[in-house]
């Protein structure tokens, strides 16, 4: 196990096996508080995070204000339309201000790639990236890897496929990291629009046929069309993405029986996959979330220096916006 006691969690990119390792098995300590009648420790008690979200989010958002509360840290939210970056403050100096209030702690989503890495840059607390643009969505990658651990146990030799929007995914980019450090094998499914022009980098398989790519998978992870990220049309219609690549019942019998589906949300049902298949016991879905709580709860306290850190300021700031 490393030692390095550092603050931040900006990405997976970069964190090896016993760093991911420490980061679930701290999870799993806390998944047990989180069904207990009372599931509220003292961990974090004098503990100050604010929690930053400028695009929109349901999950995470409320995952991270929960983890922090069954923490006992005191909390504070800030959305984008309520912010003076409205009135045109700088990142930088609304991020400087916060912390002039002596927080400990900010919790950053932001659409622009690279922007928990300037704050890193920027301020002197702890940086915790609940995703960015197209970079990484390090949490959700966590959970997902401790949804893959509960279900499968070791991942070393088991085959996932990703399925979907890759091209606009931070979603996909932790979790290939993350899946691939911890020992599976990820492929990458899409139509060629909907994959990054940088796949090269990313240790995976690629297909453009789903029926190929899913052919004896033990987990198939379907991604959400994000109409919001893609400037012009990618594909025809979406009844045609959904024909071509959308995840039913009869498809999901190439996989390998009782394959597990998962998501990382929202999702649009009809279009990614069938809502039969969301709500199928296959389905992990739900799992995912509830487990994000726990998983957000152990970088917290890990972030905070209560345990043994092996987490990494990781990355350099890129795709940054002159609004900044
Ligand atoms: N998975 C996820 O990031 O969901 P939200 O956008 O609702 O936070």
């Amino acid at each position: 196990m490393t030692e390095l006691s550092s603050r931040h969690l900006l990405g997976l990119k970069g964190l090896n096996y016993d760093d991911i390792s420490l980061v679930l098995d701290v999870a799993s300590a806390f998944r047990e508080v989180i069904e207990r009648p009372i599931r509220t420790v003292p961990t974090l008690r004098g503990w100050t995070v604010a929690n930053l979200f400028f695009e929109s989010s349901t999950r995470t958002r409320i995952s991270f204000e929960l983890a922090e509360k069954r923490l006992s840290a005191d909390v504070v939210n800030l959305s984008a339309p309520a912010s003076s970056a409205s009135k045109g403050e700088t990142l930088k100096d609304t991020a400087r201000n916060i912390e002039a209030m002596r927080i400990d702690a900010v919790v950053v989503r932001h659409a622009a790639s690279g922007v928990p890495h300037f704050l890193a840059d920027a301020v002197d607390c702890t940086v915790i990236s609940a995703g960015d643009g197209q970079h990484e969505h390090p949490t959700q990658g966590l959970l997902d890897l401790y949804t893959l651990h509960e279900q499968l146990g070791d991942l070393e030799g088991k085959r996932i496929v990703i399925v979907g929007d890759v091209r606009h995914s931070r979603v996909a980019r932790s979790g290939i990291w993350g899946m691939t450090t911890m020992g599976a094998s990820v492929a990458v499914c899409a139509p060629p629009t909907l994959l990054p022009s940088d796949l090269d980098a990313f240790p995976v398989d690629v297909y453009n046929n789903v029926d190929e790519a899913i052919e004896g998978a033990d987990v198939i992870y379907t991604l959400r069309i994000q109409l919001e990220r893609q400037q012009g049309a990618l594909f025809p219609s979406i009844r045609e993405y959904m024909a071509m690549y959308g995840i039913n019942r009869s498809r999901l019998e190439r996989a390998r029986p009782g394959c597990l589906i998962m998501h990382p949300g929202p999702i649009n049902r009809g279009w990614e996959l069938d809502g039969d298949v969301a709500d199928d016991p296959q389905s992990v879905i739900l799992p995912q979330v509830t487990n994000g709580v726990a998983v957000r709860m152990a970088v917290l306290y890990l972030t905070a220096g209560r345990g043994t850190s092996a987490l990494q300021k990781i990355g350099e700031p890129r795709g940054l916006g002159s609004e900044i």
